[in-house]
């Protein structure tokens, strides 16, 4: 049912209404769409904190609630019982697979999770130290180049193909990011391991001896690609989804994407969480951080705390931050000093009233970091885990775009606030 909602403005008919929409759950939407070409008006909204961009059916967030469900099923539920590429399945599918679809879909990962070996041949072009998330966007915008006979976005097929190629070679390529890094022989995929221990074994494997698969570990890592999988519409997916707008083929799409996640304000951020839980060192340096992070004259900021949706806290946090002892008491790590610190430090936060009022609470970063770093992955690499995870709910929310046939290029307006018409001066002519 539509209703109407009155506008500070009306038109030539008198009429200021505009419809409101409902979703299944959340907040309603005002639909503005024809607010411009009625009224010539412009709806102003920089960063897009009253904005519904899309429809979409995939992932619902409620930030005050701390809700986050992947087409309905609670993150908890599905960080306890599922295993990613079912997630994935879901995210990308709308429903849990039968056995025998999860079957298919597996084998579908399996038979696509290679590199073309001129793909391999990119990495020798990049420097040693370069950052995997450069070399990522770089490799990741390059299938383009692979897969131009496959890749027609008109066709539903094609879609379906080049979305479990992304979501199946996205470990291969991140894994070769950092071997390359470390001079190390690059891996092949091996199937007999599930995703996340397929990950593992390319991340930290030799030629010269099996891989020793840790159950714990390998649990862990699911966990954390599960809980990464998709979160609406954030940064790095409104990215994917606009350059879809336009048409741009998937690969292009999804490097854009990790572009976009890169930055320590959204992907980045558990990167930074850990140098500045070095940086702190010991809990006796924690005031200063604090008094540090309230200093509006000083750019510091508590990396891993605050989110712009979540503001009670981030479910996600209390997932990791279990998984996070968990694995460091596997490791015999319990007394990591680093999560000491983290442990304290979000102590000191939430009693302070400045993080009260601001209502900023740990988020997946603040304890992602410590688990990451505790099962040996290199800091540099943590984007790029988030990166294969988040592939699921990048591909997810393409293939939910391009199955919309309303959805034309998206094309934003702006405010202009620059100098008004002049003409060029004379005497430069
Ligand atoms: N430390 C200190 N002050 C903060 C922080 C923080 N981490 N986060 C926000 N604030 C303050 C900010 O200074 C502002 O204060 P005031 O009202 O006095 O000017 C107020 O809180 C609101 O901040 P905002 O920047 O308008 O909030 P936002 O919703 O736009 O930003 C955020 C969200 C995540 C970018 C921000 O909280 C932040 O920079 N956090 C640290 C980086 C981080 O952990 N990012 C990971 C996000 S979760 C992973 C993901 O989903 O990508």
């Amino acid at each position: 049912m539509t209703k109407y909602v009155n506008a500070v403005i009306g038109d030539e008919t008198g009429d200021a209404s505009l419809p409101i929409l409902e979703g299944t759950l959340g907040p309603q939407a005002v639909d503005i769409q024809s607010l411009y070409g009625r009224h010539g008006i412009l709806a102003y909204d920089p960063g897009y904190r009253s904005t519904a961009s899309c429809k979409s059916a995939i992932t619902f967030v409620d930030g005050d609630a701390g809700i986050l469900a992947y087409r309905g099923y609670p993150i908890e539920q599905l960080a306890e019982k599922s295993r990613f590429l079912e997630v994935a399945y879901l995210l990308m599918f709308g429903e849990l697979p039968s056995a025998a679809e999860g079957t298919a879909f597996r084998d579908s990962v399996c038979q696509h999770n290679l590199l073309h070996e001129q793909v391999i041949s990119f990495y020798r072009g990049f420097r040693r130290d370069a950052h995997p998330m450069a070399v990522m966007v770089g490799v990741v915008g390059a299938l383009s180049a692979f897969y131009h006979d496959d890749m027609d976005i008109r066709d539903p097929q094609q879609r379906i193909n080049a979305a479990i190629r992304l979501v199946a070679k996205m470990p291969t390529i991140a894994a070769a990011s950092y071997t390359y890094s470390t001079g190390r022989p690059q891996r092949y995929p091996r199937n007999e391991y599930d995703y996340a221990g397929n990950f593992m074994q390319m991340l930290f494997g030799m030629p010269n001896r099996d891989f020793v698969v840790d159950p714990v570990q390998v649990r862990a890592m699911d966990r954390i690609l599960i809980l990464h999988a998709d979160h609406e519409q954030n940064a790095s997916t409104s990215t994917v989804r606009m350059a879809a707008s336009s048409g741009a083929n998937p690969f292009a799409c999804i490097a854009a994407g990790i572009a976009s996640l890169w930055g320590p304000a959204h992907g980045g951020a558990n990167e930074e969480v850990v140098k500045m839980l070095l940086e702190i060192g010991t809990p006796e340096n924690i005031p200063k951080a604090i008094a540090r992070a309230k200093d509006k004259s000083d750019p510091f900021r508590l990396m891993g705390f605050g989110h712009r949706v979540y503001k009670n806290f981030d479910p996600r946090a209390r997932v990791i931050q279990e998984s996070a002892r968990e694995v460091l008491a596997h490791l015999g790590l319990e007394n990591d000093p680093l999560m000491a610190v983290a442990l304290e430090l979000e102590e000191i936060a939430l009693r302070d009233e400045y993080f009260i009022e601001r209502k900023l609470y740990p988020n997946v970063d603040f304890y992602s970091g410590i688990l990451l770093r505790a099962m040996g992955i290199p800091t540099k690499m943590f984007t790029a885990v988030f990166a294969v995870a988040r592939t699921a709910g990048w591909v997810s929310q393409w293939l939910e775009l391009h199955n919309d046939s309303t959805h034309g290029i998206d094309r934003p307006r702006q405010l202009y606030v620059g100098s008004g018409l002049r003409d060029y001066p004379e005497t430069r002519g």
